[in-house]
C-alpha cells in the first residue's frame, strides 16, 4: 500500500501519486451543447472550455502528469461557420496573451501539434512566441492540437519520409514503427497512457490514431465546460484500476 502522502483523496476517488499516467490526451467535447443548454452563443461555450483547460492543467500539474495533449481545433473544424472559426481563432489569441503568466508560474511548457501554416500569420507568431518563452519550463508539457488531424499528420510524415529516402537521409530498409513515430508531430512524447473524451461521444475523431493504439479510453457524459478537478481525478482513479494488457496476457 502506498503511504497516505502519495495519495490524493477527493470524494470517493483516490489517486496514487506514484502511479499517475505520464501522458494524458483529452478530446474536449461539448462546448456548443453546453452553450445551447444555457441559451448562450457557441463562443461562450468555447470560452468556458478555455477556462476549464486552465483548471485541468493546474490539477494535472499537481498530479505530476508530464504531458497533457488536448484537441483544440481539428482539420475538420474548418467546415464550421466563418463566424465560429473567427471567434475560436480570436479566443486562441486571447488565451495565449492571458495564459503566459499562468504558464510561467506553473512551469508549463507549451507545444503545438498539427499544421499551423493554415493559421493567420499573427496567430502563428503568437503561438511560436509562447512556445519559445516557455521552452525551458519543466513541470508539464501542454500540447495543443491545432489544425490537427491524424490522417493529415500521417500524410505529412509519409511525404517527409519519402523525401528523406530520396535524399538518402534514411534507407527504405530502416523504416520501422519507431522510425515512423519519429516522423509524427508527437515525436518528442511517449504515446498517451489515457484518452479522456467528454460529452459522451464514443469516437476517436481523427485524433492521434497511431499514438492511441494501446491507450486506455475513458468517456464521460460531462460536457467539457462542466468538467471539474474532481472529474479529472475520477478519470485518473479509474485508469489506475485498469489492468493494461498491451496485447499480452
Ligand atoms: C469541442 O466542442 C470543442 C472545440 C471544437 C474547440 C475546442 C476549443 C476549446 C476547448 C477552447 C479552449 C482551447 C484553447 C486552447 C483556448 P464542440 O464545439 O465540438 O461542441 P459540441 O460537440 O457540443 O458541438
Amino acid at each position: 500500500m502506498p503511504s497516505s502522502k502519495t495519495k490524493q483523496n477527493l470524494r470517493s476517488s483516490v489517486v496514487d501519486l506514484q502511479k499517475t499516467p505520464s501522458h494524458v490526451a483529452i478530446i474536449m467535447d461539448g462546448n456548443r451543447r453546453w452553450a445551447k443548454k444555457h441559451s448562450l452563443p457557441a463562443i461562450v461555450g468555447h470560452t468556458k472550455g478555455a477556462q476549464t483547460l486552465t483548471n485541468i492543467v493546474k490539477v494535472a500539474n499537481k498530479l505530476k502528469i508530464k504531458t497533457l495533449t488536448v484537441f483544440a481545433f481539428s482539420t475538420e473544424n474548418w467546415s464550421r461557420s466563418e463566424k465560429e472559426i473567427k471567434n475560436i481563432m480570436k479566443l486562441f489569441n486571447v488565451y495565449l496573451k492571458k495564459q503566459l503568466k499562468f504558464m510561467q508560474k506553473e512551469k508549463v511548457r507549451l507545444d503545438v501539434i498539427g499544421d499551423l501554416s493554415k493559421l493567420d500569420k499573427n496567430l502563428q507568431k503568437a503561438f511560436l512566441d509562447v512556445i519559445d518563452k516557455t521552452k525551458n519550463n519543466q513541470n508539464i508539457n501542454l500540447v495543443l492540437a491545432i489544425n490537427y488531424g491524424a490522417k493529415n499528420e500521417m500524410k505529412r510524415a509519409i511525404l517527409k519520409m519519402i523525401e528523406d529516402v530520396e535524399n538518402k537521409k534514411i534507407l527504405k530498409k530502416d523504416i520501422s514503427e519507431n522510425l515512423i513515430s519519429s516522423y509524427l508531430d508527437t515525436k518528442n512524447y511517449p504515446d498517451p497512457d489515457l484518452l479522456i473524451r467528454t460529452s459522451n461521444e464514443n469516437r476517436i475523431s481523427n485524433f492521434l490514431l497511431w499514438q492511441l493504439s494501446y491507450s486506455e479510453i475513458y468517456i464521460t457524459k460531462i460536457l467539457w465546460p462542466d468538467f471539474k478537478e474532481k472529474d479529472f481525478i475520477e478519470a485518473i482513479s479509474e485508469f489506475q484500476k485498469r489492468k493494461r494488457r498491451l496485447g499480452g496476457n
